[in-house]
Parts: structure tokens; C-alpha cells; sequence
């Protein structure tokens, strides 16, 4: 545990507008900041920052905390790392290591013998028996140069060369287990799990080893070409991008992502260097966000098949979900860029990269040849399609492109407009009502994520958020209040261990801050703490309202069985029918 006063100096030293400002573009809008949200796809902002509080909370996809669990989320590292990151930022010293215990050990031992690893594989590319895999190497045209830049290397082949390696260094047989590098057999003696395959290290952004890919050398293979390190607690194959952690310094403009470690590798030898791979699986939310930290625009470049086409395709509106660019290089015969490369030069993959065309264009082309636009029929077909397309854009492209269509397609510019009105006025409805249903869901149902009783317990659990709302912003007011109230009196078990929480932290002399009580909570409960502490008015509880929330909570406590419909009170009913109207405006 880091002590609760270093928590509480970081607290001030970490002003959570201006580090969510660094991730998200926030908007005052009175005493809130509000923003597009990080953490799931939005087009009108239901992000919101609590200066006052420094919390922060989705009313889209109920994720909340503070400028801690935001790190967490936004940089993908465990409670003591975030901790550890703006102490960094903040300029001041973390006291113990936090990292000294639990998940935090076995992390930072995986990478570390990830690390060994590495190294060795790459030094037994350089032994008699690594002699056939360099030479698979050199034959795949790379340079000795270009394999230490990527510290490549060969899984020797038998069975436990690697595990007793690592073992000599002092790992145990269970870390290498959760590093995926060994399993253990049946006599339960360590095996290794990648042998006699050229070995790719995947590396993250902080320069740490944290997957590998093994490449079989056979041609005609049976088994899998490359094998993969599963998710460990230190790789998530989906959340990795292959490369960023090189590509990162030269990307900033556009990043070219491929699909394989070889094509990486191979552009990076002909000297380009702004490229990652996507591993040959499909696009996710959390690449994507990954990538527009580092970019302003992506050039997809997928196999030139069927499979490839539809992959960029379903990538498309992932990555237009972050606001990025989006360009679609396509390169001919169906090879990859490191074929391409070989094939003609480095020359010629720069010219294609540089004639690679936008999304919209490209998927407009698709949508052409997929029709037989000769017919009457078929133009009419593909115009409606190009329509709905292009229904989704901002005006400005609208415009362009239906100036485009009506010249290839010859029909008129006017005709394509009007049909984009009548499409982006049916698409903007659908949005509206979208909107309206999950106000209605957060109003009535909100929280019941991370507290299933409370749509049970609807009057209940609104009492018990607004006594803890209101202790936490009047401490005071908790005087006396374990004893009348012990948390055990509690209806919904999430309210009851936060309440218990709180009490806890004003007992010890404690600001009572959501920063202070998460090193307690599960991630559910922190968002859930972090609505509660903001569903508040603005105007302070006071001692008569105290009394109201016990007798409420004792009353319903008594109560048989309360099923959804009699838990809402008609005051409840009042104030759900009033919310809803303000929020129509
Ligand atoms: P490809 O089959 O296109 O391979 O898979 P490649 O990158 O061109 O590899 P070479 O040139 O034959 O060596 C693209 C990516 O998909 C993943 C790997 O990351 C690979 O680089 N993949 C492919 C696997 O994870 N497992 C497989 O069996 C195949
Ligand atoms: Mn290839």
C-alpha cells in the first residue's frame, strides 16, 4: 500500500483539468469541463471533469475516478505504476516501492525475463547450431545491422534450453509460466514453448520486452507460420501495436500499419520508418487510441484479398472514431510491403505510400465496382449505397464527393444532394433517440453496472448515495453517524463498502477524496464512487437532510421484498419526469 499522505501530496500536485486536457479536448461548462470520452466512441460529449472534486466521470459508459484511475485507464498501467507516472510528472519522489508486492512483482518479473530472453535468442542466432536461422534471415535480404535493430533471434530446438537458462538466473519455473515462455510438462518439469523458430521481440513504449512472435523456418509448414506469446499480465495482443515503440519518434505525420512483423522490418530497411503491424488481427478501439497519441493520420495497408479489403473496411470507422486521418495504400498483386519492396524497390514503396488514397475514396471505389453501373438498375443501386456513405460525412466531403459521383456516374450534383439531405436528417433522428434512451437508462438505471441492487433498491440506494455525497463534501456531518448508522445498515453491499470507506477516512483525520479511498475499490466501484460524489447539488447537505437519508435507509431496510416499479416513490417518479424534460431542452 502507498501511504495514504503520499497519495494526498500527489493529489495536490496533480491537477486532473490539466492532465485529462493532455487526452481529451474539454470544454468549460460551468463549474464541470466536458469532452468527447476516451474510453468508448461518442459524438456528443458526456465526459465530465470535476476540478472542485478531482474526479472524473462518463455518464455514457459509467467509467469514473480520479487523475489516478484516469492514468490508469489512458496509459494502461496498474494502480502503484499510475501512481508512480505523475509522481514522475509532478516532480516528486515516490516513497516505498509500491511495486514490491503482488501483481506488480510478477509484471515487472516477466519482463525481466523477457528481457534474458531476448538476448537469448539473439546471441544463439550467432552459435553453430543459430547458423540455419541467420542464414534464413540473410536470405530473407535482412542485414546483420537490421536484426540487432530489432534484436530478432532463434528459439534453439530441444525441449528446455531456454527455461534452464532463465532458471540459472534466479527465475522461477511459475514466473516463466506466466510469461508464456514455459509450460510445464507432464512429468512437470519446465518446457519451452517456442522452439527452433526465428524469434521477433515485441516491445512496448517504455522499452520493455513483452510478447514474442516465432516464425517457423519451413516452407511447406504444417503447424502454425508464427506463434504467438498469449495475453500475460504484462501483453494483450489486441491492445499492441508491432513496432510503435520504434515508429513512435518518426510518426507523427501519418503511420503506415501493416499486418506483419516482416513487413515492419523490411520498410524499416529500405528506410522507412514510420510503420507498425496490426499482427493480422482486426482493428481495435484500443489501437486506434493508441495510435492517435502518436499520429494525426493512418495509412492502412492490408493484404490486397478479399480478407484484407474487409479488415480495412471494419477499420475504417474505428480509427474515424478517434478523429484521425485515414488513408488506404493498396498495393498491387496482392503482395505485402515486404514483398513489394523486394520486388521493385524502396523507390517504388514511397511513391505508393505517397499515392495512397482517403477512406471515403476508397470505399466508394468498392462500392463502384460492385456494381454494374452500365445498367439502370445498378446505377441506381450503387448511387443509394454511395449515398448512405457518404450520409455519415461532415458537409464539406459531402460536397466534394457528390461533385465526384455525379460526374463519374453522370447524373446531377443536385440530385445526389438532395438524397444526402433526406438520409443525414434520418440519421441524425436515429442519433437523437439514441441519446434520449441512454439519458433515460442513467437516470433511472445508472450505476447498476457496478451496483446490480440498485435498480432492486432504486429509493434506497439513492439515500445511501446521498448521505455518503454529502459526508464526503461536509465531514462533519459524520459525527456520531457510525453508531446511529453502522454501514451494516446498509441496503446495496457497493454503497455499504464505500460508506464504510468514507467513515474509515474521516475517522483517521482524513480528507475523505475519491484519490484517497481507491486504493480500496475495485475499478467498477471507483466509477460508481465517482457519480455519487457528483450527483450532488451544488448546495451543501445539512443536518436535517442527514436524518432524512437514515430514516429512508432504516425504513427501507424493513421493507419485505421491493421490487422496481413500488421502489420508485412518486417524488421519485416527479423527479425522474423532471429530469428527463431538462434534458430534452
Ligand atoms: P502473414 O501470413 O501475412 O505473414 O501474417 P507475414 O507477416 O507476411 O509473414 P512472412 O512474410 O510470411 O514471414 C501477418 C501477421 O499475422 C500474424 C503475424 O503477426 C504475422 O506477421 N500471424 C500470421 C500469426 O500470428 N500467426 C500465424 O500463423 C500467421
Ligand atoms: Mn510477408
Amino acid at each position: 500500500m502507498i501511504p495514504q499522505s503520499f497519495i494526498d501530496e500527489l493529489r495536490q500536485s496533480s491537477d486532473i483539468a490539466e492532465i485529462i486536457g493532455g487526452y481529451v479536448q474539454l470544454k468549460r461548462s460551468g463549474r464541470l469541463l466536458k469532452g468527447l470520452c476516451p474510453f468508448h466512441s461518442e459524438k456528443t460529449p458526456s465526459f465530465t471533469v470535476f476540478p472542485q472534486n478531482g474526479s472524473f466521470y462518463c455518464f455514457g459508459c459509467q467509467t469514473g475516478g480520479s487523475v489516478i484511475t484516469f492514468i490508469e485507464k489512458a496509459e494502461q498501467l496498474d494502480f502503484v505504476e499510475a501512481v508512480k507516472w505523475l509522481a514522475n510528472r509532478a516532480g516528486i519522489e515516490v516513497p516505498d516501492d509500491g511495486s514490491s508486492d503482488g501483481i506488480g512483482l510478477l509484471r515487472r518479473r516477466i519482463k525481466e525475463a523477457n528481457r534474458e530472453a531476448a538476448r537469448f535468442f539473439y546471441r544463439q542466432l550467432y552459435t553453430t547450431a543459430g547458423a540455419e536461422a541467420l542464414a534464413y534471415l540473410h536470405g530473407r535480404g535482412l542485414t546483420d545491422k537490421t536484426i540487432a535493430h530489432f534484436g530478432l533471434g532463434w528459439s534453439p530446438d530441444g525441449w528446455d534450453k531456454l527455461s534452464k537458462h532463465l532458471i540459472s538466473l534466479g527465475f522461477r519455473a511459475d514466473e516463466l509460466e506466466a510469461a508464456n515462455l514455459s509450460f510445464s510438462n507432464r512429468s512437470g518439469a519446465p518446457t519451452d514453448r517456442f522452439r527452433n523458430r526465428v524469434m521477433f521481440p515485441i516491445i512496448d513504449l517504455q522499452g520493455s520486452v513483452i510478447a514474442f512472435g516465432g516464425r517457423t523456418m519451413e516452407k511447406e509448414h504444417q503447424g502454425r507460420k508464427y506463434l504467438n506469446t498469449s495475453d500475460t499480465p504484462v501483453y494483450k495482443k489486441t491492445n499492441n501495436l508491432y513496432g510503435l515503440n520504434w515508429a513512435k519518434a518518426t510518426c507523427s505525420q501519418s503511420v503506415v500499419v501493416t499486418e506483419g512483423f516482416m513487413d515492419v522490418i523490411a520498410m524499416w530497411q529500405a528506410g522507412i520508418t514510420n510503420v507498425v503491424a496490426s499482427q493480422g488481427t482486426a482493428f481495435t478501439a484500443e489501437q486506434a487510441r493508441l495510435l492517435s497519441k502518436y499520429t494525426s493520420t493512418v495509412i492502412l495497408s492490408q493484404d490486397g484479398d478479399e480478407a484484407g479489403q474487409n479488415a480495412i473496411r471494419r477499420s475504417i470507422p474505428v480509427l474515424r472514431a478517434t478523429g484521425l486521418d485515414i488513408r488506404v495504400l493498396q498495393i498491387p498483386d496482392n503482395m505485402d510491403p515486404d514483398e513489394y519492396i523486394k520486388a521493385h524497390s524502396a523507390e517504388s514503396m514511397r511513391s505508393l505510400i505517397n499515392g495512397s488514397v482517403s477512406d471515403t475514396e476508397f470505399l466508394i471505389a468498392g462500392i463502384i465496382s460492385h456494381h454494374d453501373i452500365d445498367s439502370y438498375d445498378g446505377r441506381v443501386r450503387c448511387l443509394r449505397e454511395i449515398c448512405e456513405l457518404l450520409g455519415k460525412m461532415n458537409p464539406l466531403e459531402q460536397e466534394v464527393w457528390a461533385g465526384r459521383i455525379a460526374e463519374q456516374l453522370s447524373v446531377d450534383k443536385s440530385a445526389i444532394m438532395s438524397q444526402l439531405g433526406i438520409i443525414s436528417r434520418k440519421q441524425r433522428r436515429n442519433e437523437s433517440r439514441e441519446e434520449l434512451k441512454a439519458m433515460a437508462q442513467e437516470i433511472t438505471g445508472g450505476g447498476t453496472r457496478s451496483n446490480p441492487e440498485r435498480q432492486q433498491h432504486l429509493r434506497a440506494a439513492k439515500a445511501e448515495e446521498s448521505l455518503i455525497a454529502a459526508i464526503t463534501l461536509s465531514p462533519t456531518l459524520a459525527a456520531g453517524l457510525e453508531q446511529r448508522l453502522p454501514p451494516e445498515s446498509f441496503v446495496t453491499s457497493m454503497n455499504r463498502r464505500l460508506y464504510a470507506a468514507v467513515l474509515e477516512q474521516i475517522k483517521n483525520g482524513n480528507e475523505p477524496s475519491l484519490m484517497m479511498l481507491e486504493q480500496q475499490l475495485t475499478p467498477d466501484e471507483t466509477s460508481a464512487a465517482a457519480r455519487i460524489l457528483n450527483s450532488e447539488p451544488a448546495v451543501l447537505a445539512t443536518a436535517g437532510d442527514i436524518e432524512q437519508y437514515i430514516a429512508i435507509i432504516n425504513e427501507e431496510r424493513a421493507r419485505p421484498t421491493a421490487d422496481d416499479l413500488s421502489g420508485m416513490t412518486d417524488a421519485d417518479l416527479a423527479s425522474y419526469m423532471q429530469a428527463l424534460s431538462k434534458r430534452k431542452k
